[in-house]
């Protein structure tokens, strides 16, 4: 057996390398240093009444200090294990299925249709352009060819946000939420000079009665064609076309006389629509005809060198039929259950 001091400072080596990774290691190195009964630090104190009287003193206070020592390893390592045991990951179940990916969102039915027609018609070399929902007389109806007081004001039943009281003459102060995309047409030509080639994809506002097919809002494209010698055959044949591409090379289309102040002659254009149940009927998908001269020079355009042609679409109508929606309210609601499944 060592000389009592050499004993201490033995043990004290042997407790400095004794790793504690886990809580029954803790508890076996409680129990073999520390533990009242067969702990080797407790057996250390059993030898001092073997030693000269004089040596006691310092002998006991060296193994109270290892004991000390001995006791704050101990918990240093507890407290160790005890945040580890807080940072683990659960334990991994493979089996487990796996998390379904967050629902994406996708593009309303509408916008997704404004989008492809507008690209058809950049593809046949149209460039886009937009414009404002708020719009004074003049452009809305005035340059348009609406006369002052005339009825053809009311085929487009309009939300004033300015109402003046208006004197016969022509200049009409009102301020209006466009009724159509057509003002669109004015503010291009005014803007430049010919030839143009554009189509105004925008949100257009009536004071309608609410119903299944009407709202008080929806979308049009509109599109306008000016350059020398553009004919209602260059009208025909771009519509029919844009039908082919945007409805399928077997879709049917007719033209129809129709009336709008701001060109002459004017048309309709119908594609038939056939449903499940083998029945069709005609639908009208737009309005179009060659630029009133009118209108040519009120945006500043000789009506003598050119001439044009100009359309409006209604895009909602034409997303309801590709889509079978039978009420255009369904469109503006936005029910999550209505827009999921586009
Ligand atoms: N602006 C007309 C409407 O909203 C459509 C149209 C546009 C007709 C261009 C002819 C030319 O009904």
């Amino acid at each position: 057996m060592p000389e009592a001091p050499d004993a201490v400072e033995t043990l004290r080596r042997e407790i400095e390398a004794e790793t504690i990774e886990s809580e029954e290691e803790a508890e076996a190195f409680r129990i073999a240093y520390l533990g009242r009964k067969r702990g080797k630090i407790g057996a250390l104190f059993d030898r001092i009444p073997d030693l000269d009287p004089e040596a006691r003193p310092a002998f006991g206070k060296a193994v109270n200090a290892l004991q000390d020592d001995a006791q704050a390893k101990l918990e240093a390592a507890r407290e160790r294990l005890a945040d580890e045991e807080g940072d683990a990951l659960p334990e991994l179940d493979l089996t487990l299925p796996g998390r379904p990916p967050a629902p994406a969102g996708s593009l309303h039915p509408l916008v997704e249709t404004l989008d492809e027609v507008s690209g058809i018609f950049e593809r046949f070399g149209f460039s886009v352009a937009e414009g404002p929902e708020i719009e004074d007389d003049w452009h809305n109806f005035g340059a348009l060819n609406f006369p002052p007081d005339h009825p053809a004001r009311d085929m487009q039943d309009t939300f004033f946000l300015e109402k003046h009281e208006n004197d016969e003459s022509d200049e009409r102060l009102d301020v209006v939420l466009r009724t159509h995309t057509s003002p669109m047409q004015i503010r291009v030509m005014e803007e430049g000079e010919p030839p143009f080639r554009v189509v105004v994809p925008g949100r257009v506002y009536r004071n309608e009665a609410l119903s299944y097919k009407s709202y008080c809002l929806f979308y049009q494209v509109e599109g306008l064609y000016v350059d020398e010698g553009v004919s209602m055959g260059h009208l025909k044949q771009t519509l029919a076309l844009f039908a082919r591409s945007f409805f399928g090379d077997d879709v049917r289309t007719r033209f129809r006389p129709s009336y709008f102040p701001f060109t002459e002659p004017s048309a309709e254009m119908d594609v038939w629509w056939e449903t499940a149940d083998g029945a069709g009927q005609w639908m009208e998908i737009l309005g179009c005809g060659m630029v009133h001269p009118n209108v040519l020079e009120h945006a500043g355009v000789d009506p003598e060198q050119y001439t044009g042609y100009a359309f409006g679409m209604g895009i909602d109508r034409v997303t309801m039929l590709r889509h079978d929606i039978t009420d255009i309210r369904t469109l503006y609601e936005n029910d999550v259950r209505f827009l999921r499944q586009f």
